[in-house]
């Protein structure tokens, strides 16, 4: 196993009615409060008049940043910092899925420093002391609420990029399930997507000891698997939700990371394809996922395959490897398939016309096995079609 740091400092408040701790985390920084939102689902559940008069009661003053995109945009970043620096907020409150926690993170940085937001996305190393954050999560989806990454977009460039940066780790998370009841099916169906895409990532990697890391993976998987179905057939099951939400933190927050030499190389890919065509993060995932399995099947990742076939799906293990790997990647696929996300690029708009361009902005991927250049992401983007 490799070295590693891991450094975890999200306080997490899970379950019903967690709400209650937020003024008592709210005071621990400050008064003044930056609340950042997207559309006003967060209205219709009914959690935003519950913020604002838990704020009330408590003397929380509360400014507002609305209407965070899905795929969030650095304009929107650039507009809430302003919002910082002109009345001095003490904390950054994000309520939402993914977007709102990323928005809100770099809301956070940039509050706290006098370049232009976009400097600090293409380079995190200049992020010094933002201001802390916390998140109400309300999808189960992108790991934000625990994790160190925050993805913007500036669609004008056509790029969508990922900060890492450790001191934009939540300072807190509230994680209620019930707030994701009302998540539409097709948000649940992709952030299922999402949350097993973090663990691959981490999970086919060639470091052979951290025999830890990949049962837990596999844990987390078989967790999507059996909740995400159900979470999308009956929406208010809190027990497919809350095993969904648990799940997305641990997918992402370092621990199947940590002692594993990976590099990410499906996110990459789908980023390219967000940042084009403004498609769903989690569906983009899905489509490519198993093209990328197919296409990454080799001698050297067999074993793994193997594994994943056997200990996530139950696969016989008395089949030859060959089989046990081709299966499982066919009942990934399926399994996409039946949460009813499409499967195919041309079903969400994309064709052939920026696929190349697209390469073009990826160098390569050094993944754990061996790298992938240009010539391969096209061709797996031209297996997705
Ligand atoms: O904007 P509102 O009105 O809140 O509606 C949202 C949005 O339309 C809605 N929604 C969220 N919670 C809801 C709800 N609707 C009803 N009831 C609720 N409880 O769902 C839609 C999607 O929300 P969004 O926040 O965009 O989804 P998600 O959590 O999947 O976030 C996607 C973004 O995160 C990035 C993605 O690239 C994308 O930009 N990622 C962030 C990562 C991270 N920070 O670690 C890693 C991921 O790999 C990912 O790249
Ligand atoms: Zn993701």
């Amino acid at each position: 196993m490799n070295n590693f740091n891991f450094y975890l400092p999200t306080n997490v408040y899970f379950g019903k009615g967690q709400i209650k701790h937020l003024p008592e985390v709210l005071k621990d920084c400050g008064n003044k409060v930056l609340l950042v939102y997207g559309g006003g689902s967060i209205k219709r559940s009914g959690l935003y008049d519950e913020i604002m008069s838990l704020c009330k009661t408590n003397d929380i003053e509360v400014f507002e940043l609305s209407g965070v995109d899905p795929n969030p945009r650095i304009e929107s970043v650039r507009n809430g910092s302003k919002i910082c620096k002109e009345n001095d907020i003490d904390v950054v409150l994000a309520a939402g899925g993914g977007s709102s926690i990323d928005c809100a993170k770099m809301i956070a940085a940039a509050a706290k420093s006098d370049l232009d937001a976009w400097e600090l996305v293409i380079d995190p190393s200049k992020i010094k002391e933002p201001l802390p954050i916390v998140s109400i999560l309300t999808l189960a989806a992108t790991g934000s609420e625990m994790d160190p990454f925050a993805v913007i977009s500036d669609m004008k460039t056509n790029m969508k990029v990922g900060v890492g940066c450790d001191l934009l780790k939540p300072k807190a998370s509230i994680m209620d399930p019930s707030y994701t009841f009302s998540v539409p099916k097709k948000q649940t169906a992709a952030g299922t997507a999402d949350i097993m895409s973090h663990i691959f990532e981490s999970y086919f990697s060639n470091v052979k000891e951290g025999f830890m890391q990949s049962r837990i993976a596999e844990a987390l998987l078989k967790t999507c698997i059996k909740y995400g179905p159900i979470a999308y057939n009956d929406p208010e099951n809190y027990e497919a939700r809350a095993n969904l939400m648990w799940a997305s933190s641990w997918a992402i927050n370092g621990l199947l990371k940590a002692g594993n030499e990976v590099e990410w190389c499906v996110h990459p890919m789908e980023h390219e394809l967000s940042a084009y065509y403004d498609i769903t993060h989690g569906v983009g995932l899905a489509i490519l996922t198993p093209r990328w399995m197919e296409y990454v099947l080799n001698e050297d990742t067999l074993d793994r395959f193997v594994e994943y076939g056997m200990n996530v799906w139950g696969i016989s293990p008395h089949k030859e490897k060959e089989e046990i790997a081709k299966e499982a990647i066919e009942n990934t696929y399926k399994f996409f398939e039946s949460l009813d996300i499409p499967m195919t690029l041309k079903e969400v708009g994309i064709d052939e016309t920026h696929l190349e361009e697209m390469t073009s902005k990826i160098d390569k991927i050094e993944t754990a096995y061996k790298p992938l250049y240009k010539e391969d992401m096209l061709k797996i983007y031209k297996m997705s079609l």
